[in-house]
Parts: structure tokens; C-alpha cells; sequence
């Protein structure tokens, strides 16, 4: 009994501890960034190159060499967090930064299915943001491989959006090799990726064709991305799908035992996180659902209020004049739900 009373008291001690720091005190980068990025909703500007945060001096090195990159940091978090608010809207979580209004349940005190969500959106975010730069050309350390013609020789001819330069260079600022080999960083290592290869699934090749009245006798191929929030859909599939992974040897070094990599490497394909979301139920009053069957779990059970308004929206729209489209604008009912 007592035993189990010490074991019960250290497994609480160990959870205490604070998911984002490590026992020297120190954060990789890797975090550090992610959550900077995602917790400054603020347009403060900070002493530096990077500007969006304190950047660690590799990172200041890269904002210094590439002119842009300050404008690629503000596109990825401001792509990242509208698509989030977007698509969460509906859901129990709504990308807010503290659960149920309380600043102690921060989302990144501990690695939550939210947290982990969020590091792959980031990564995924910054990803894309690159690839579209160096696609662009306003990147000087993109390899531009460019386009090729299919059937004939290799040839660079303007750019396509570089994935791969995309993940490297983000792999590079979020100095992804030294973000250590704990479990906290193997599962955000994880997680990181798995935003990545959501913006690489959205690669699709195009084509042009070249000869006489489009005979299509040669073509001029090059791989192009999607808009970001095309890979939304795929994300947050990924965070309906997380694993939750036991704590483990959380007391001592955040040091990972090979037995515990090879348990993680088993996942691969999930997001993973490491400790339950606290109950969201108590937030969600108030909140607007998309419809009777979303308040039946927006609201927990609570029930809604219906209440109507009139929206105005375009309508009986034609073609005048052969080529210009004109609409009435319409006056409809609508019926708004709220949780109570
Ligand atoms: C998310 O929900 C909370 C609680 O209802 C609300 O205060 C906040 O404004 C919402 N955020 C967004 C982006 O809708
Ligand atoms: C290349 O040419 C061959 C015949 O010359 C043709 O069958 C093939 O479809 C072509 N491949 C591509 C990718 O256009
Ligand atoms: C826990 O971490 C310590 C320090 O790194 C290590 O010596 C020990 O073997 C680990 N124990 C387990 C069960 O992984
Ligand atoms: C909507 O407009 C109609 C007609 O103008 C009016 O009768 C009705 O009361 C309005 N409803 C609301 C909720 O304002």
C-alpha cells in the first residue's frame, strides 16, 4: 500500500514538471520556435533579424543571409493560424492557446494531443512557405531543380516549388538535429514530420505542352503544391488519429532508451502525444455550431439555443450581355445555434 502511495507520488512529481523545458533548463530550438510562433498572436517586432521572436544565433545567421525570411516566418504563422481558427471553429478545440480560460492549462505545458497537432501544422506551415519562396526565386540557398522537359533531355526552366529545399531549410532553422533524443523530442521530432509529409502528399506534377497546334509532341513538367489549406484536410485527419504514448523515465534525463525508440518508431505514421487534453466541455458555452448535429457534441449535451437572423447573400445570378455575370441580392432566414 505505501509502495504504491510513493510509486502514485513520484509518477505526479514527474508529470509536474514542466513538458517544454528540460532538467539542464534549457529548450531546444525545435520548441522553442514553434511555440513562439504559435503563442504571439501580437505583431510585436523583436530586436533582431528574425523579428517575429528571440531567434537563437543560428537562426539570426539565417534571417541576416536571406533578406526574406522574416516575410516567409510571417506568412508560415499567419497561414498556420488562420487555417487552424478555420478549420477548428466547429470542434471543442478552437486553436485557442490556453484551455477553458485558464492560463495554468497552457497548451504547451505539456505535450497534448493540441501540442502535438500544432508542431506538425507549424513545420508543415514553414514548409510551405519556403517551397513557395524558392519556387519564386526569393530565396538565394534554394537549389532551384526547376522544370524538365519529359522525353528529352533534363532542362532547367524556371522553378517549381522546391519541397525538398522546403523541408531542409526548415529542418535547418528549427535546427531539428539538435533537438535531443528524449522522448518529448523524439515525439515533436515525429510530429514535425508528420506536417511535412502532409505538404509533400499535396505535390502534384503539371504539364505543358509544346508543338505544332498543341500536339503535345514535347511537354515542360514541373511539381507544384497545393494551396496550404489543401493539406489542412489530411492535418487534422492526423489529429482526430493521434496516439497517446506512455510517459516514460520522465524523473531523470529526458534521455530515451533504445527499447522506448523502437516502441515510438512502430507509430510512425501517427501524431503522438504524450499526456490527455484537459476536458474542453466547461469552454465551449456559448460557441456557435455549424448545425443541429454539431451542437450535439460542440455542447456537450448541454443543448443549444436557436435564435434567427437574416443573412444576405448573392443569388439568381445570370449571364447579361454574353459576358458578365449579375446577381440579386437575397434576403434568407437563417437559423443560428448556440451552445448553452
Ligand atoms: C475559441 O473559443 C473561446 C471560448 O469560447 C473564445 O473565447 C475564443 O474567441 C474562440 N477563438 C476563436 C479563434 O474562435
Ligand atoms: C516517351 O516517349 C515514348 C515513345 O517515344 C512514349 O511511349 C512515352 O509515353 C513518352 N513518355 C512520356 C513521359 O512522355
Ligand atoms: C532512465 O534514465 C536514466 C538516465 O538517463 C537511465 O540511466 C535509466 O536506464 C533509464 N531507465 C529506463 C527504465 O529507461
Ligand atoms: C427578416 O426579415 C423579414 C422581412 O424583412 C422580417 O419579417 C423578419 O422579422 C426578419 N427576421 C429577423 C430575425 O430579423
Amino acid at each position: 500500500m505505501r509502495g504504491s502511495n510513493v510509486l502514485s507520488l513520484l509518477i505526479l512529481c514527474a508529470v509536474s514538471i514542466p513538458a517544454t523545458k528540460n532538467v539542464n533548463g534549457s529548450q531546444p530550438i525545435l520548441q522553442k520556435t514553434i511555440e513562439a510562433l504559435f503563442s504571439d498572436r501580437s505583431n510585436i517586432i523583436y530586436p533582431g533579424s528574425c523579428k517575429l521572436f528571440i531567434a537563437s544565433k543560428r537562426q539570426a545567421k539565417i534571417c541576416t543571409r536571406e533578406k526574406k525570411f522574416f516575410e516567409i516566418l510571417t506568412n508560415a504563422k499567419k497561414q498556420a493560424i488562420s487555417a487552424c481558427e478555420e478549420s477548428f471553429q466547429y470542434d471543442r478545440w478552437n486553436c485557442s492557446l490556453i484551455y477553458n480560460g485558464k492560463a495554468k492549462k497552457r497548451i504547451f505545458n505539456k505535450i497534448y494531443r493540441e501540442t502535438a497537432f500544432i508542431h506538425a501544422l507549424l513545420a508543415a506551415s514553414l514548409t510551405h512557405a519556403v517551397a513557395k519562396a524558392c519556387a519564386s526565386g526569393e530565396l538565394k540557398s534554394c537549389s532551384c531543380v526547376g522544370s524538365y522537359r519529359k522525353n528529352t533531355t533534363w532542362k532547367v526552366n524556371g522553378c517549381g516549388d522546391d519541397f525538398k529545399q522546403g523541408k531542409r531549410m526548415m529542418k535547418n532553422f528549427l535546427d531539428f538535429n539538435h533537438a535531443g533524443n528524449d522522448q518529448i523530442a523524439e515525439t515533436l521530432k515525429q510530429d514535425v514530420m508528420i506536417g511535412v509529409d502532409s505538404i509533400g502528399e499535396q505535390m502534384r506534377e503539371v504539364c505543358k505542352c509544346h508543338g505544332f497546334s498543341g500536339s503535345c509532341t514535347t511537354k515542360t513538367c514541373w511539381k507544384r503544391l497545393g494551396p496550404f489549406n489543401s493539406a489542412m484536410g489530411l492535418l487534422k485527419k492526423h489529429y482526430h488519429h493521434a496516439v497517446k504514448k506512455k510517459l516514460l523515465n520522465y524523473t531523470t534525463k529526458r534521455a530515451i532508451t533504445p527499447q522506448a525508440k523502437k516502441k515510438m518508431k512502430s507509430d510512425e505514421k501517427y501524431l503522438v502525444y504524450l499526456q490527455k487534453t484537459p476536458n474542453l466541455c466547461v469552454w465551449t458555452k456559448g460557441r456557435t455550431c455549424k448545425n443541429r448535429h454539431n451542437c450535439a457534441t460542440l455542447c456537450c449535451g448541454r443543448g443549444y439555443l436557436t435564435t434567427k437572423k437574416n443573412v444576405t447573400s448573392r443569388c439568381k445570378c445570370r449571364m447579361v450581355n454574353c459576358c458578365f455575370v449579375e446577381c440579386d441580392t437575397c434576403v434568407k432566414e437563417a437559423e443560428i445555434f448556440t451552445c448553452k
